[in-house]
């Protein structure tokens, strides 16, 4: 690897005391390869262009090159500017955790879907056709709300698809959900709002972003109807209704009643999350709560599960009145989300390739789900599944003495990643098991269930 660099103008090249201009070169290289700043590989300016730089002979850089090089810390080459050599300059940094982790044999985990379903190919063509048609100014500062096409391409297909009522005027696109909730939380705090209510269980770097603003997380319980209604006492609400996360429950009619009309008797904001919704199976799509009160509530969408994480794109649909705020809040965290990647989500959409993404990727889930489902019925039949009609995770009760973290430490142990239920829980206490099979190729999906099944037994016996 070599780099360039003509330019060691910036050397702060200053003989201290009696020492020799030689001395002090030697001395000034050797601080910038030490301290790393002039890196293993780059190349330096031939002695005749630092000699003019700093103000030297030619003469004294030759020989301070040629002692560096017999040092080690500098390499000749026949005819080229010398390299800097690959003497360590620091110690060696010790490797990051994350890097020294080995991949699990078998991945649960429930948040991630299957990024190798990302339809690449698609997508570089909608950017390139999104580039090709964007005036110039598309690449100069955008509009914090985000690009019009998109938000009025999401408005359309969220009335069509999730009964979301939204004119493009509420729609803001951000940074995925996380970003969402973050303006969200900037909003809350500034109107002097101090509580949020969270389910429990629920995922938890929502509570983290939500201490992070400093403001307080109350725990609201989960049944089998989605979030307990009762004695909800906070200023906003998160909820996951289509899906709950991660019990997979579904908000009930009458839930979604008593909630709304909570909202509208305290001035509470609800916030839907609404981040796996498309991918559902056997069920009767469930219409976005937003439908029933868009003034109450904040809508919010992400291509995390549908195309791929790293694309951080996501929108919330927000009520008139609180437009304004977050057009603000959107500002000051970072002006805009990247307005290319937007045209090109837009691209995707209008050329329907979304949706025939969307139809791919929820018969490979709904192939791995089956073959989950059934795996595990073979395995432990006496355990109860929850959870299975959307989403690309489910979750199997276990009796509830059992310890689901220690499983879940020891299927670690034995490389099988998932997340045990009490990951998820604040103030309730279930023993069960998450397992996403977003990750698992349904050809694996059987020994992966036998592998974890082996653990198992030994907790439930
Ligand atoms: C409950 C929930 N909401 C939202 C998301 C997606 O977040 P983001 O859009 O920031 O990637 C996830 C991803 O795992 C999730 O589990």
């Amino acid at each position: 690897m070599t780099e360039d660099t003509d330019d060691l103008a910036w050397l702060p090249f200053a003989p201290q005391g009696r020492e020799t201009l030689r001395l002090a070169l030697r001395r000034t290289l050797l601080d910038a390869i030490r301290s790393g700043t002039l890196r293993p590989g780059v190349s330096l300016p031939a002695s005749r262009v630092l000699a003019r730089q700093l103000g030297l002979s030619r003469g004294v850089v030759s020989d301070v090159y040629e002692q560096l090089v017999t040092e080690g810390y500098v390499m000749s080459r026949p005819r080229l500017t010398p390299l800097v050599g690959s003497v360590p300059a620091l110690p060696a940094p010790r490797p990051k955790p994350e890097v020294a982790r080995s991949a699990p044999v078998y991945d649960f985990t429930p948040t991630t879907p299957d990024t190798s379903l990302f339809p690449m190919r698609r997508w570089l063509m909608a950017y390139q056709e999104a580039a090709r048609r964007a005036p110039a100014r598309v690449l100069d500062y955008r509009e914090s709300l985000g690009e019009l096409p998109l938000r009025q391409a999401l408005a359309d297909r969220l009335g069509r698809t999730r009964g979301v009522i939204a004119d493009p005027a509420q729609v803001v696109i951000v940074q995925g959900t996380a970003q969402a909730l973050d303006l969200l939380l900037r909003v809350l705090e500034s109107r002097g709002r101090s509580t949020v209510c969270v389910e429990d269980p629920s995922f938890p770097t929502q509570r983290e972003r939500i201490r992070a603003h400093g403001l307080e997380v109350v725990a609201q319980p989960v049944d089998g109807q989605g979030v307990v209604v009762e004695g909800l006492d906070c200023d906003a609400v998160i909820v996951t209704p289509a899906h709950q996360f991660p019990t997979g429950s579904v908000l009930s009619g009458p839930r979604r009643r008593e909630l709304v009309d909570w909202a509208t008797r305290t001035d509470g904001l609800l916030i839907e999350d609404d981040y796996d919704s498309e991918f559902r199976y056997d069920r009767e799509p469930v219409r976005a709560l937003q439908g029933l009160r868009p003034d109450r509530v904040a809508y919010l969408g992400t291509v995390s599960k549908t195309l791929a994480p790293a694309l951080r794109l996501g929108w919330v649909v927000v009520p008139d009145w609180l437009v304004d705020e977050l057009r603000q809040a959107k500002r000051l965290a970072d002006d805009f989300t990247p307005a290319l990647d937007q045209l090109a989500l837009e691209r995707l959409i209008a050329s329907g390739e979304y949706d025939r993404q969307l139809k791919r990727a929820r018969q490979v889930y709904r192939r791995r789900r089956d073959v989950l489902v059934d795996a595990l019925h073979q395995a432990a039949p006496q355990l109860r599944i929850e959870g299975i009609a959307a989403g690309v995770h489910l979750v199997v009760a276990l009796p509830d003495p059992v310890d689901d973290a220690a499983i879940a430490a020891e299927a670690k142990e034995a490389g099988i990643a998932l997340d045990p239920l009490s990951r998820f829980q604040i103030h309730t206490r279930r023993s069960g098991l998450v397992l996403g099979y977003g990750r698992l190729h349904e050809s694996v999906i059987p020994a992966a269930v036998q592998a974890l099944s082996r653990i198992l037994a030994r907790h439930l016996a």
